[in-house]
C-alpha cells in the first residue's frame, strides 16, 4: 500500500539502478516519471551488467510489473531496444508492462537539435538524447503525444510539432526543414509496438494502491541536477526531486510514504556546471580508475571528488529523505585518509547552505573533515573499523540513517544497517 520513492541524492549516477534492482524484490510494480533515455541505470547480474536508459530497472524480475508515467519522454529507437532485450532476458512484457498514453515522443529531430546545441560555445554537456528540445516542445505545447500518434489526430499534431521545430532548425541552426513523411516514416516500427502497452497510468496505480500494492518509483538523475532545484543552467530539464514522482506518474503527494536517497561514498558529476569538492589532479583519477567512473549512456569521464555533505544535506531537504542508501564504498578502500566536505567558505564566511546562484557554488570553498581510511578487508562480508566509522559520521551529520551499503557492484553485496546502528 503505498509508494516507495527512490531518488538521486547528487547529480545523478548514485547506483539508483542498483539500488532499484535490489529493493523491487519486495515491490509489485517499479515506475519511471521523468527523464527520457538519458539515464543509464546499470545492474549487474550473474557475472553480466544490463543497462536501461528508458524502461524501469524493476523489469528484469520476471515477476515485478513496470510503468512508464507521463513525465517520461519516449525515445522510439531506445524503447525498441530495450524492450527487445528485456523480453529476451525476462520475457514477454505483455501485461507487465504499462505506459502513460499522455507521455511525449522524443523525435528525430530533438536529437539532431541536442547535438547541434551541444556543439555550440559554452554547452551544457547533455546526453545528446534530446531531452531538453522535447521537455521545450512539450511545456511550449508543441509536442506529441503518444495517444496524439496512435489517434487520429496525428496528422494534426505532428503539423502543429514540425512548423515549429522547422522554424528552430533554420533559424537557430541553419539547417533544412523536416518533413512529416520522413518522421512518421522512421516513427512507424514505433507506433505499432508502443500500442499494445498504453494505459491510463493513474488509474492503474490508484487501482494498485488501493488494492494494497507496494510502488516503487525510480527517479533518473539526481537532485542537483532538479530543472528548479539543481545547479541551472547546468541541470536537466526534468523534476528529479521526490516531488517530481507524484507529478509525474499522477498520484497524489501524500502517497508517497517513503522516500529512499541513493548518495555514492564520494561525489560524481558528469557535464558541465559547478562541483565545489572536485578532485582535478591524482586523487579524482584514482578514484576515476577504481570506481570505473565513465558514462553508462555516453561513456564520458565522470568528474570526481570527495562527499559534500553540505549539498546532501540540501538535497534531503528538497526530497524529505527518510533512508539513504550508500553505493560503492569499496571504491574508497586503500586510502590513508577521506575527506568529507562539510563547510562552504564563501567571502571568508562559513556557511552550511547550498547556494542559490550557480555561479557562487562555483567559487565556495570546501571545508573538509579528514578521516582515517581502511583497507579492502574492512568492507568484505560486513563493514568494519574506519569503514563503519565513515557511515556513522555521514549519518550523524545528516540525522538520517544510512540504511543500506553496497560493497560491491553485484545484486546481493549490500549490508544492511543492523537495527541497534552501525556502531
Ligand atoms: P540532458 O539530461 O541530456 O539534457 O543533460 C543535462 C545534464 O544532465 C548534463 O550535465 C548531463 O550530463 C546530466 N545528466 C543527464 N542524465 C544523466 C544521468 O543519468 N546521469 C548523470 N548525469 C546526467
Amino acid at each position: 500500500m503505498g509508494y516507495t520513492s527512490i531518488v538521486g541524492l547528487q547529480w545523478g549516477d548514485e547506483g539508483k539502478g542498483r539500488v532499484v534492482d535490489y529493493l523491487s524484490r519486495d515491490f509489485f510494480a517499479v515506475g519511471r516519471f521523468q527523464g527520457g533515455a538519458n539515464a543509464g541505470h546499470t545492474v549487474y547480474l550473474d557475472k553480466k551488467s544490463y543497462v536501461f536508459h528508458l524502461m524501469p530497472t524493476g523489469l528484469l524480475r520476471e515477476k515485478v510489473k513496470g510503468v512508464i508515467g507521463a513525465g517520461v519522454l519516449i525515445d522510439p529507437d531506445v524503447f525498441l531496444e530495450e524492450i527487445s532485450w528485456i523480453e529476451k532476458r525476462a520475457g514477454s512484457l505483455k501485461e507487465r508492462f504499462f505506459v502513460d498514453g499522455r507521455a511525449h515522443v522524443v523525435l528525430p529531430h530533438h536529437k539532431e537539435e541536442d547535438q547541434w546545441e551541444e556543439e555550440k560555445k559554452g554547452g551544457i554537456g547533455t546526453t545528446k538524447r534530446g531531452i531538453g528540445p522535447a521537455y521545450r516542445d512539450l511545456y511550449a505545447r508543441f509536442g506529441v503525444r503518444i495517444t496524439e500518434l496512435l489517434g487520429n489526430n496525428k496528422n494534426r499534431a505532428l503539423d502543429r510539432a514540425i512548423t515549429f521545430n522547422n522554424q528552430i532548425l533554420g533559424g537557430r541552426y541553419g539547417k533544412p526543414p523536416i518533413s512529416k513523411e520522413n518522421v512518421l516514416k522512421k516513427l512507424n516500427n514505433f507506433t505499432e509496438a508502443i500500442s499494445q502497452f498504453v494505459a491510463n497510468v493513474p488509474y492503474l496505480l490508484a487501482d494498485w494502491d488501493m488494492g494494497g500494492k507496494e510502488i516503487l518509483l525510480e527517479g533518473a538523475q539526481g537532485t542537483l541536477l532538479d530543472i528548479f532545484f539543481g545547479t541551472y543552467p547546468f541541470v536537466t530539464s526534468s523534476h528529479t526531486i521526490g516531488g517530481g514522482g507524484a507529478v509525474g506518474s499522477g498520484i497524489p503527494p501524500h502517497r508517497i510514504k517513503k522516500v529512499i536517497g541513493v548518495t555514492k561514498a564520494y561525489t560524481t558529476r558528469v557535464g558541465g556546471g559547478p562541483f565545489p569538492t572536485e578532485l582535478k589532479g591524482e586523487e579524482g583519477n584514482w578514484i576515476r580508475e577504481r570506481g570505473k567512473e565513465y558514462g553508462a549512456t555516453t561513456g564520458r569521464p565522470r568528474r570526481c571528488g570527495w562527499l559534500d555533505l553540505v549539498a546532501l544535506r540540501y538535497a534531503n531537504l528538497l526530497n524529505g529523505t527518510n533512508e539513504i542508501v550508500m553505493t560503492k564504498l569499496d571504491v574508497l578502500s586503500g586510502l590513508e585518509k577521506v575527506k568529507v566536505c562539510v563547510f562552504y567558505k564563501i567571502n571568508e564566511e562559513k556557511t552550511q547552505e547550498f547556494p542559490m546562484d550557480s555561479s557562487q557554488i562555483g567559487v565556495v570553498i570546501p571545508e573538509y573533515v579528514e578521516l582515517d581510511g581502511w583497507d579492502e578487508d574492512s568492507v568484505k562480508e560486513g563493514i568494519r573499523g574506519n569503514a563503519l566509522k565513515y557511515i556513522k559520521f555521514v549519518e550523524d551529520f545528516l540525522g538520517i540513517p544510512v540504511r543500506y551499503v553496497s560493497t560491491g557492484k553485484e545484486r546481493e553485496e549490500m549490508v544492511e544497517r543492523p537495527k541497534e546502528g552501525w556502531l
